[in-house]
């Protein structure tokens, strides 16, 4: 018979990487890894907006599984494509987000489907998956032409007038502008308004979580530094803001009741499903996606978008063939529907590959909610995992003249084959979790990128087109780039 306790411990879960790749060790202690500081462990050696350049310097030090100690927190560095693929796919039950990320996000008052789990989890991403599928945004197209055309209204008049256009600015605003016109219902029009409390709320929240996230202490609970109070601030602004939305879907609701049951976005879609009888979602579900949907379609779409136009800048030949197909596809008019966006491809193309090398998620924090056996190293549960997809982005070995900016190793071949190796990117996350945003994104991406090449010429300012890239890159909750040193002027 068997003991007891064996009975008690299940196997670790397999988690296999590629290429029969080994680990180096068969136990977390005896991996290579920067060595750790009494107490603090590793913490303080990551540079404050910089921990993923530091992580990803490790990973090419130590290897592609590496150890690590962020005070008693117990870590590992994967770099490895397919065990990164697998840990992704094993959420939401074996591997989970670091508990840490929900503990920061849901201290602010916004918990939501980003940091939930379980059922839970699963109840949210199904009423968020609903309302971003690609017939909804076949639907809402209009909104995204017309949010696209102020863009260009206010670029062609500053650019007119000799003013810089606050690029990463205006396209958080843009993105803030869509994403609330699209899930809920509203178009608040933040792009035209010279100062926008709520764009500038959003960025301080985004703030408030990249400052908050690395420290071992949470020093904000018992002090309020001058920051926190800002934030206490712009949260508070922020917690109105969706107390209103909310109010005046409830009212519409009310004067149209049919609206209960063919919701027409997500914000109706909340609520109708908040007041069902015997109903799962409280008043907090509904406010903290609210939230969600305001913080995750800004931030990640606008640097995306922000990166390609600066590596568009600075590559003349991608900008070159990027420019004919618009004009080819387009004849100087901005996309009228997305099949003109389909026949896109190669601006499709220079996203993919701006996301390769400037991703805006270059670290994502895991936990392994039971022991795991990658590929022959145990890691016991309640150990973290932090990700570094563009480790494995960047290798030479899977990607050719990896440091460069080459949009075309993501265009089919005539016979349809791909020459790229897609399955080392993980722009937009993986397994069940993966973004439900990515859809509308591309669409945003490709359309914006199209008006500025129709309309516009785009270069670094400087006189050269460098390849080494002098823009940093800050590291909060998401990469996004430094001083933009993008100039615009009218198209001649
Ligand atoms: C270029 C733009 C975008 C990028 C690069 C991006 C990237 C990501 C990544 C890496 C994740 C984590 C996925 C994972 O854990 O596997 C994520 C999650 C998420 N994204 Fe996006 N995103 C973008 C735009 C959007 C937009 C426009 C929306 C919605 C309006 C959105 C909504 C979400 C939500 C709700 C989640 C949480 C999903 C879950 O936990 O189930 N994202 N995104």
């Amino acid at each position: 018979m068997m003991p007891a306790d064996a009975k008690a411990t299940p196997p670790p879960v397999h988690i296999a990487g590629r290429d029969r790749f080994q680990a180096a060790a068969p136990r977390v202690a005896d991996l290579p890894g920067p060595r750790p500081w009494p107490v603090v462990g590793n913490t303080l050696q990551l540079r404050r907006g910089a921990a993923h350049a530091t992580m990803e310097t490790w990973a090419r030090r130590y290897g592609p599984l590496f150890r690590l100690r962020f005070g008693p927190y117990r870590a590992v560095g994967v770099a490895e494509p397919g065990i990164i693929d697998q840990l992704l796919r094993h959420r939401p039950v074996e591997v989970s987000r670091s508990p840490r990320i929900a503990k920061v996000i849901n201290e602010t008052g916004f918990a939501g489907v980003f940091t939930a789990e379980g059922e839970a989890w699963r109840r949210q991403r199904r009423l968020v998956m609903r309302a971003l599928t690609p017939e909804i945004i076949r639907t809402f197209f209009p909104v995204i032409g017309t949010v696209t055309e102020r863009l260009q209204a206010r670029w062609r008049a500053q650019t007119g007038r000799g003013e810089r256009p606050d690029v990463l600015r205006d396209l958080k605003c843009y993105s803030i502008d869509v994403t609330t016109w699209l899930t809920m219902g509203l178009d608040i029009d933040t792009l035209r308004q010279e100062t926008s409390s709520l764009q500038a709320d959003v960025e301080t929240w985004f703030q408030t979580v990249g400052r908050r996230l690395p420290q071992i202490v949470p020093y904000w609970h018992v002090l309020r530094l001058p920051a926190d109070r800002r934030s206490d601030a712009a949260i508070a602004r922020l917690h109105a803001t969706v107390d209103e939305l909310i109010a005046g879907a409830r009212r519409e609701m009310a004067q149209q009741p049919q609206l209960r049951q063919s919701p027409r976005n997500i914000l109706q879609a909340l609520v109708a499903a908040r007041d069902e009888p015997g109903s799962e979602f409280t008043d907090q579900d509904v406010h903290g996606n609210v939230g969600v949907m305001l913080f995750a379609g800004e931030d990640t779409t606008a640097n995306t978008m922000a990166w390609l136009l600066y590596h568009l800048a600075g590559e003349a030949a991608a900008r070159v063939t990027a420019r004919a197909q618009v004009d080819a596809v387009l004849g100087g008019h901005l996309p009228a529907d997305l099949s003109q966006l389909e026949g896109l491809d190669y601006i499709e193309a220079a996203a993919i590959e701006s996301m390769r090398l400037k991703p805006i998620a270059p670290v994502q924090g895991m936990r392994a909610n039971v022991d795991l056996d990658l590929a022959g190293l145990l890691v016991p549960r309640d150990h973290l995992l932090f990700l570094l997809p563009r480790v494995c982005a960047t290798q030479e070995s899977r990607f050719p003249e990896a440091e460069r900016f080459l949009p075309q190793r993501w265009l089919r071949d005539d016979d349809g084959t791909e020459t790229n190796d897609r399955r080392s990117m993980f722009p937009f996350g993986g397994g069940q979790r993966y973004c439900p945003g990515r859809y509308l994104a591309m669409v945003e991406i490709k359309m914006v990128t199209a008006m500025v090449l129709a309309g516009f010429d785009l270069r670094v300012n400087e006189r050269a087109e460098p390849r080494v890239d002098p823009v940093s890159e800050n590291f909060g909750f998401t990469m996004a780039p430094g001083a933009l040193p993008l100039h615009f002027s009218l198209r001649s």
